[in-house]
C-alpha cells in the first residue's frame, strides 16, 4: 500500500509535460500546449495535446485523455499502484510502504501461494508428459497426433496430467505444498474421501499473464468418455479469464512488430499457427472476448484480424466481437475460413506462405464482411435486409472518431446499394441512444471545435450570410405561427413556399444540405424538434444548431452590422423579421446572380439577347426588392 501522503506527493511532483515528454520525443510546444502524435492510436498529424495549465493530455482524436499518472498506465499498461511507483522513481520519490491489514495480507500471501502453486504444477505437467511413459504414451503421441512438434511443445510448455486420481495433488503435498493453495488455484479437489486433480487425464495448456506468469491451465480431455472436452482452472486470486489471452506472451513483441494481432478460437489454433510461423496471434479461450483482453492487444497494435471458422457459432461471436473491438477505438478486419476448416486445420493443409496468403487476401474489413453476409442472406427479403442495415449502422456508430464514422457511412452505403444520408440517419439513431459508445460523447468537444474551424473557414459573402440566417430562423422558430393580413401560415411554409416562388437553392453547400434535411423531416410530418439539431451526429450540423440557440446576439448583431438593419427582439414581431430574412436572401441571391452575369458578359464580348434580358430582368426585381426592404423595414 502506498500510503495517501506518498501519492499526493508524486501527483504534485508530476509536470505533464515532463512525463508525456520522457515517453513521447516527438513532443513540442505550440502556443500554450504541446502536441505530439497520439501514442493510443495510429495518426500523422499530431492531434494529441498536453495542457500544462491543467495538468492533463487528451487526445483530439480518439478522446483518450487524463493525468499524468493515466498517461503511465494507460501506455505502460501499469494498474494504478504500478504507475505511481514508476513515477516515484522518476522523482525519486521514496514510497514508505504503509503496513498491510490482516486482510490484506492474507490475500498477498494467497495471491503468492497460488502462484507458486500454479508454477509448481506447470513443471509437474511438462515432466508428466515428457518423462513419464503415460505421459509419452497417451500426452505426447496425441500432440504428436495432432502434428505439434517437440519444440512448439516446449515453447508453449505443453503438459500431461495422468490419469492416477490425485497424482498431482499427492506429490505437491509431498513437496511440501500447502493444501490451501491447491484448493484456491483449483488444481485439486479435496473431501472426507480424499483428494482429486481437476486435470486428471488431460493434456495441458498452461495460461500465461503478459510477463509470462503461469495463472491457470487449460486441459483436454483424451478420454472420449470425459464429456467436458476442455476444462479451465476456475476464477481465483490470480486468474480472470476475461482479463488474460492465451497465447499473448509468446506473441506479443510478434503483435507489435506485425502491428496486426490475430485472434483466434482456442489453444490449438495458437499453438498450430506459431508452428506454421504466424506469431502474432491469442485466443479468448473458451469465453466471448472482453473489453480488457481487447485493451490487452491495444498496448500493442490497433489493429485486430478476426480469424473465425465458417459455422453459425464462430459467426455470432464474431459480430459482438466486431464491435467490442470498434467501441475500444480499434480496427477491425474478418477472417472466415472455409466450411469445416479452422485455423489449426488450415494452418496443416497450407505452407506457412500460402496461409499468410490465404490471411491477407481473404482479411475482409468489417464492413465488406457483413455486407457480403448481408447480400447473400437477404437481398429480396426487406425485413431481413433492414435488420442488417441496422446491425451494420450500429456498428459504425461504435467508432469514436467521427471522421472513420463518416468514412465508414460512404463506404457502406455503396456497397449496400442505399443512400449515404439514409444510413448517416440509422447511424445517429444509435449514436443518440444508449447503446453507443461513452467514448464518443468523451470525444466529442474536441470534435467541436473542429467543426467549428470548418464553420469559420465558410466564406462569408452576403449570400452565404443571409442562407445561415434563413436556417437559423427555420431552426429556432419553424414550427411557429405566423399572422398575415392573408392568413396564418407556419414558419417553415411561408419559408420553402418563399424559395419555391423565386426557385431559389441555397449556394452554399453545406447550408442546402442543411436545409435539404430539414424539408425531409417536414415531409415526414415530424414536429421539427430543435434538439434534432443539437444532437445531430454530424458535428458540422450540431456545431450549426449550437451557435444558434447560443450565439443569437452575435450573429443577430453582425446581421444588424451587414444591413444596417436593426432588429431589437426578433420574437416580438416574428414575421417581420422572417419576412426580411427571405426578402434580403433574395436581395443577395439577385445580387449575386447579377454579378455572375457581369462577369460572363466581361469575357463574352457578344452577348446573347437572352442573357441581356435576364439582366434586365434581375435589375428590375432588384429594384422592387429594395424598396421592399426599404419601405417595410427601415
Ligand atoms: N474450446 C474450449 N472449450 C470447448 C471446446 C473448444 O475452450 N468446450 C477451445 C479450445 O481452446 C480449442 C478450440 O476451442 O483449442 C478449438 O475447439 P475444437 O476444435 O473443438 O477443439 P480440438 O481440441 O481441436 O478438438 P478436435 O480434435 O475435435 O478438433
Ligand atoms: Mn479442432
Amino acid at each position: 500500500m502506498i500510503p495517501k501522503e506518498t501519492i499526493d506527493l508524486i501527483f504534485e511532483s508530476c509536470v505533464i509535460e515532463q512525463v508525456v515528454g520522457s515517453y513521447l520525443p516527438d513532443l513540442k510546444k505550440k502556443g500554450t500546449n504541446y502536441w505530439a502524435c497520439c501514442p493510443f492510436h495510429n495518426e500523422k498529424t499530431p492531434s494529441f495535446s498536453v495542457s500544462p495549465t491543467k495538468g492533463i493530455y487528451k487526445c483530439f482524436g480518439c478522446g483518450k485523455g487524463g493525468n499524468s499518472v493515466n498517461f503511465v498506465m494507460e501506455l505502460g499498461g501499469f494498474t494504478y499502484p504500478e504507475a505511481l511507483r514508476e513515477l516515484a522513481k522518476k522523482y525519486n520519490i521514496e514510497i514508505e510502504e504503509k503496513e498491510l491489514t490482516p486482510d490484506q495480507i492474507d490475500r498477498a500471501n494467497k495471491r503468492d501461494g497460488i502462484y507458486l502453486i500454479s508454477s509448481y504444477a506447470n513443471k509437474f505437467f511438462q515432466k508428466e508428459l515428457l518423462d513419464s511413459l503415460e505421459g509419452k504414451l497417451v500426452g505426447l503421441s496425441y500432440f504428436n497426433q495432432r502434428g505439434f512438434s517437440k519444440e512448439i511443445i516446449k515453447k508453449f510448455q505443453l503438459g500431461y496430467s495422468p490419469k492416477q486420481k490425485d497424482a498431482l495433488t499427492k506429490q505437491a503435498i509431498k513437496d511440501s505444498y500447502q493444501k490451501e493453495f491447491l484448493e484456491e488455484s483449483g488444481l485439486s479437489f479435496f473431501n472426507e474421501k480424499g483428494s482429486a486433480d481437476r486435470f486428471r487425464e488431460r493434456v495441458i495448456f498452461p495460461i500465461h499473464n503478459y510477463s509470462g506468469k503461469v495463472l491457470g491451465f487449460g486441459g483436454r480431455a483424451l478420454n472420449p468418455k470425459n464429456k467436458a472436452k476442455y476444462l479451465n482452472s476456475p476464477e481465483n486470486l490470480i486468474y480472470h479469464k476475461s482479463k488474460v489471452l492465451y497465447g499473448l506472451y509468446f506473441s506479443k513483441s510478434e503483435i507489435a512488430k506485425q502491428n496486426n494481432c490475430y485472434i483466434v478460437e482456442g489453444y490449438t489454433d495458437v499453438v498450430s499457427m506459431h508452428q506454421s510461423g504466424i506469431e502474432n496471434v491469442v485466443s479468448a479461450s473458451g469465453t466471448a472476448l472482453s473489453s480488457e483482453q481487447v485493451n490487452l492487444i491495444g498496448r500493442l497494435t490497433k489493429n485486430i484480424t478476426l480469424l473465425f471458422d465458417g459455422d453459425d457459432a464462430g459467426l455470432r461471436a464474431s459480430f459482438k466481437s466486431i464491435d467490442l473491438i470498434l467501441k475500444e477505438g480499434m480496427n477491425v478486419k474478418i477472417v472466415m475460413f472455409p466450411k469445416g476448416e479452422d485455423p489449426d486445420s488450415y494452418s496443416k493443409k497450407l505452407s506457412q506462405k500460402e496461409y499468410l496468403k490465404f490471411l491477407s487476401e481473404k482479411g475482409k474489413d468489417f464492413i465488406q464482411y457483413k455486407t457480403e453476409l448481408l447480400n447473400k442472406t437477404s437481398k429480396n427479403e426487406p425485413s431481413v435486409r433492414v435488420k442488417h442495415i441496422k446491425d451494420i449502422a450500429r456498428s459504425i456508430s461504435m467508432i469514436p472518431d467521427r471522421l472513420l464514422r463518416s468514412e465508414y457511412c460512404k463506404l457502406s452505403s455503396s456497397l449496400l446499394d442505399l443512400s449515404e444520408e439514409d444510413l448517416l440517419k440509422e447511424v445517429s439513431v444509435f449514436l443518440q441512444g444508449k447503446q453507443s459508445n461513452p467514448r464518443i460523447r468523451n470525444s466529442s468537444p474536441e470534435n467541436h471545435s473542429s467543426a467549428q474551424i470548418n464553420n469559420s473557414e465558410i466564406k462569408s459573402t452576403l449570400l452565404d450570410s443571409c442562407e445561415r440566417e434563413i436556417l437559423r430562423l427555420l431552426i429556432n422558430y419553424g414550427d411557429r405561427i405566423l399572422e398575415f393580413e392573408e392568413g396564418k401560415i407556419k414558419v417553415s411554409e411561408f419559408i420553402f413556399d418563399e424559395l419555391n416562388h423565386d426557385k431559389i437553392n441555397f449556394s452554399n453547400e453545406f447550408y442546402r444540405s442543411v436545409l435539404g434535411e430539414y424539408k425531409s423531416l417536414t415531409s415526414d410530418s415530424e414536429v421539427i424538434n430543435i434538439n434534432h439539431f443539437l444532437q445531430h451526429n454530424n458535428d458540422e450540423i450540431q456545431q450549426l444548431a449550437i451557435s444558434f440557440v447560443s450565439k443569437k446576439h452575435e450573429i443577430s448583431s453582425r446581421w444588424e452590422d451587414l444591413h444596417q438593419i436593426f432588429t431589437g427582439d426578433e420574437t416580438k414581431n416574428l414575421e417581420i423579421t422572417i419576412e426580411k430574412a427571405v426578402l434580403s436572401l433574395k436581395q443577395a441571391y439577385i445580387k449575386s446572380e447579377i454579378s455572375k452575369i457581369n462577369l460572363q458578359m466581361k469575357e463574352d464580348e457578344d452577348p446573347s439577347i437572352q442573357i441581356i434580358s435576364k439582366l434586365n430582368k434581375l435589375n428590375k426585381a432588384l429594384v422592387v426588392i429594395n424598396k421592399l426592404l426599404g419601405r417595410n423595414f427601415n
